[in-house]
């Protein structure tokens, strides 16, 4: 049976050359950056090398990169190394569980937290931003693209009211990079953080852009790794896969003329599908349009709702015809929840268990793209025969 895997967002497979990049670090050059020796001089220099990779990836001086586990760490260490009980924190509530659940661990400590809700169409309003902001407002953190729906938020505009307010600035940037250019001045933010294993990188690894001058505290301390703001041996086979998968991130951005580029390939491949997918009654896009305004999304990414059925079956359903995709976020996978994302955009709770998330590889062909629209029709009106009406409203 062919096999297509639609579940991007969740994790991506390394590509080739990340993995020849990484090879040669785990056996032949294995050895710790921080020895004097040849094997560490080795190690020492693979991670310098990716610095500076990451540096151009960021397009920020090489000191302003920190080396991490990833999206869950660069995010927990915004809000843990940034805030004092006291402070006031502005984030939104669409935000992927790493925030959520770090503003709650600061509430503890005394430390408030805004939630800004989206707009129907899933765009946070930055006047919502500004309206939020307290004398005693330290910290904003907003996602680049939201993890479900795609959506791309206002980055920039919520950047100069942070310039404007005094306010250091955190993005998670997890699922935008590698689908949309980086440039942190322009981002205007202090923090910024990444995640390998979402742009064909390995997993367990990733990088937060840190604006010199910015007072954050380490997460983890012990040794004077990354200039002291990350104890912990340096993960250099990670780190190498990382600069690896930027680097080829940097070129697929880059790779052409506007309309032949392989983002753009990608959008007029999830276009097709979402396009193909519609042709099925009951069904539509959350996060598309804004009125008459298309909404602006990374390239991969497309929600669907489908009416009259669970999306917990369709996901099942799916797997066994041989596609692989997900509803809500993956990394909540047994909650049984819809989607924190979705309800905040006022869907209702039948309409966002019914919501199904499509993400593309940026390896996607468009023989997945023909499976995919030839399997789910069938099992869309497979399920529709057997469940009763009162799953959910056509129309
Ligand atoms: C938006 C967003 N932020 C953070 C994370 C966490 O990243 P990691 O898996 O590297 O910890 C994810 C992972 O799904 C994500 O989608």
């Amino acid at each position: 049976m062919r096999r297509v895997y639609m579940d991007a967002n969740a994790t991506t497979p390394l590509l080739p050359e990340v993995m020849e990049a990484m090879r040669p670090y785990w056996m032949d050059h294995f050895g710790n950056a921080s020895s004097i020796h040849l094997h560490g001089q080795q190690a020492h220099t693979a991670v310098n090398r990716a610095r500076e990779t990451m540096a151009e990836f960021f397009n920020c001086h090489e000191a302003e990169v920190v080396f991490n586990s990833g999206g869950t760490e660069g995010d927990n260490t915004a809000i843990f190394g940034l805030l004092h009980p006291g402070d006031h924190f502005i984030t939104t509530s669409i935000e992927h569980s790493a925030i959520l659940e770090a503003a709650k661990r600061v509430a503890q400590k005394g430390v408030e937290t805004t939630f800004v809700a989206p707009q129907p169409s899933g765009l946070i309003d930055p006047m919502d931003i500004r309206r939020a902001i307290r004398p005693a407002t330290r910290l904003i953190s907003v996602m680049l693209a939201n993890n479900e729906t795609g959506v791309l938020q206002p980055v920039e505009e919520i950047g100069k009211i942070a310039a404007e307010t005094g306010i250091f600035f955190h993005i998670d940037a997890v699922q935008g990079a590698g689908k949309v250019e980086f440039d942190m001045r322009r981002f205007g933010c202090h923090l910024l953080s990444i995640s390998a294993h979402k742009m064909h990188g390995p997993k367990g690894v990733g990088a937060l852009f840190v604006r010199r001058g910015t007072p954050i505290e380490p997460l983890l301390v012990g040794g004077s790794h990354e200039r002291r703001q990350r104890a912990g041996t340096e993960n250099v086979p990670g780190i190498v896969g990382l600069a690896k998968a930027a680097e080829l991130a940097m070129h697929s951005l880059a790779d052409g003329t506007p309309g032949g580029g392989t983002i753009d390939r990608l959008a007029r491949m999830r276009d097709w599908l979402e396009e193909g997918i519609l042709q099925i009654p009951g069904t539509g896009v959350n996060g598309a349009r804004d009125g008459d305004k298309v909404v602006p999304r990374v390239a991969n990414t497309t929600n669907i709702w489908f009416d009259q059925l669970e999306g917990e079956a369709l996901v099942i359903a799916l797997d066994l015809k041989g596609v692989s995709i997900s509803g809500g976020s993956a990394c909540h996978s047994g909650a049984t929840e819809p989607s924190h994302v979705l309800m905040a955009m006022g869907l209702d709770k039948t309409r966002a268990r019914a919501s199904l998330r499509f993400s593309l590889l940026k390896t996607a062909t468009g023989a997945d793209i023909d499976h995919v629209l030839q399997v789910v029709p069938q099992a869309v009106e497979h399920l529709r025969a057997l469940q009763p009406v009162a799953a959910g409203t056509l129309g």
